[in-house]
């Protein structure tokens, strides 16, 4: 049997040998970001997607990212690393969906958080991450503007940009939407010198009640430009252990215990050492149709974010 090292060396071995840009989702275990390419948020790995050199690129995160970077480099093979990997909120509307709510809704453009299918983002005017979002939408000309599918996000942003006129959608990440005030109290009271750094995704009451508001970059950002010892961390509790790695002299707390994507922990070492040495993870393939249109919202979202 490998062990843990003896299977990265032979990752890194592999993945040059055979031509492979490794991208890993910061929600990733400790084990694979060791052998990234790149690790990032988002919006981070769909601007390395699109200047990556390699012939071939392994996604270690869930769908919507594999295909957001298919679209951007679509001479690419594109591998999923794990095939079940997928994001529930990216399922919570279709194109057919937005269709109609463009029809009930005239004038309104249409932003989609990248947690999308590429069938919806074909119908929509730009995409956003959560490190973006506050600044495509302030960029685009557009006042009235239909935000989906997470309506935390976007109840985010139209705070941040007051000026316009957003209209959410009943929709949101089934992980960061569970977490409650009550969660709030009680880690501030255990830890009362601690800062509370949250995600968008988690509900109105929660971010408004945190120090600093940001995707997962910008969470990780955040403790390393500033010198206090401790924090809440309201996202996904991998960030909990990076964060330990990285600084093991300050405290990390964990803002829930129900802050775990099933969906992104299900990517394996092992799974990533069967992709490189070409007999695992699911290529990925696009309906071209689909994928100009939707590629055009996320082209939007690189210009103006
Ligand atoms: P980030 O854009 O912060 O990486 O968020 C992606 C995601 O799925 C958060 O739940
Ligand atoms: Fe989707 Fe939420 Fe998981 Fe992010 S944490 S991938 S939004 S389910």
């Amino acid at each position: 049997m490998k062990t843990t090292r003896q299977l990265q060396e032979e990752i890194l071995r592999l993945k040059k040998e055979n031509d492979i840009c490794v991208l890993v989702h910061a929600y990733q275990n400790h084990e694979i970001l060791e052998i990234a390419d790149y690790i990032g948020d988002s919006f981070g790995l769909s601007e390395k997607a699109k200047i990556a050199t390699q012939k071939n690129i392994l996604m270690c995160g869930v769908r919507f990212m594999a295909e957001t970077v298919k679209m951007l480099s679509p001479d690419k093979k594109v591998i999923l690393a794990h095939p079940d990997a997928d994001c529930p909120m990216a399922r919570q509307y279709d194109g057919q969906m937005i269709r109609k709510l463009k029809e009930e809704n005239p004038g309104y453009a249409v932003v989609a958080y990248i947690n999308s299918t590429a069938d919806l983002k074909a119908e929509c005017d730009a995409c956003v991450t959560s490190a973006s979002a506050v600044e495509v939408v302030r960029n685009m000309k557009n006042k009235d503007i239909i935000f989906v599918p997470d309506c935390n996000l976007g109840s985010y942003v139209a705070s941040q940009v007051p000026d316009k006129n957003i209209m959410l959608v009943n929709g949101g990440c089934p992980c960061h939407s569970k977490v409650t005030v009550e969660e709030v109290i009680k880690a501030r009271a255990s830890h009362p010198n601690a800062k509370l750094l949250v995600h968008p995704e988690c509900k109105k009451e929660v971010s408004e009640s945190a120090d600093y508001i940001g995707s997962t970059t910008g969470i990780m950002d955040y403790v390393r430009k500033n010198s206090y010892n401790e924090y809440i961390i309201g996202t996904e509790n991998s960030i909990v252990e990076h964060l330990q790695y990285e600084f093991p002299d300050k405290k990390f707390y964990p803002l829930s215990k129900e802050l775990v994507c099933t969906d992104m922990r299900l990517t394996t070492l092992v799974d990533v050492y069967n992709c490189v040495k070409g007999c695992g993870g699911e290529e990925i393939l696009l309906d071209e149709t689909t994928s100009v249109y939707a590629k055009k919202a996320i082209d939007v979202m690189l210009k103006l974010g």
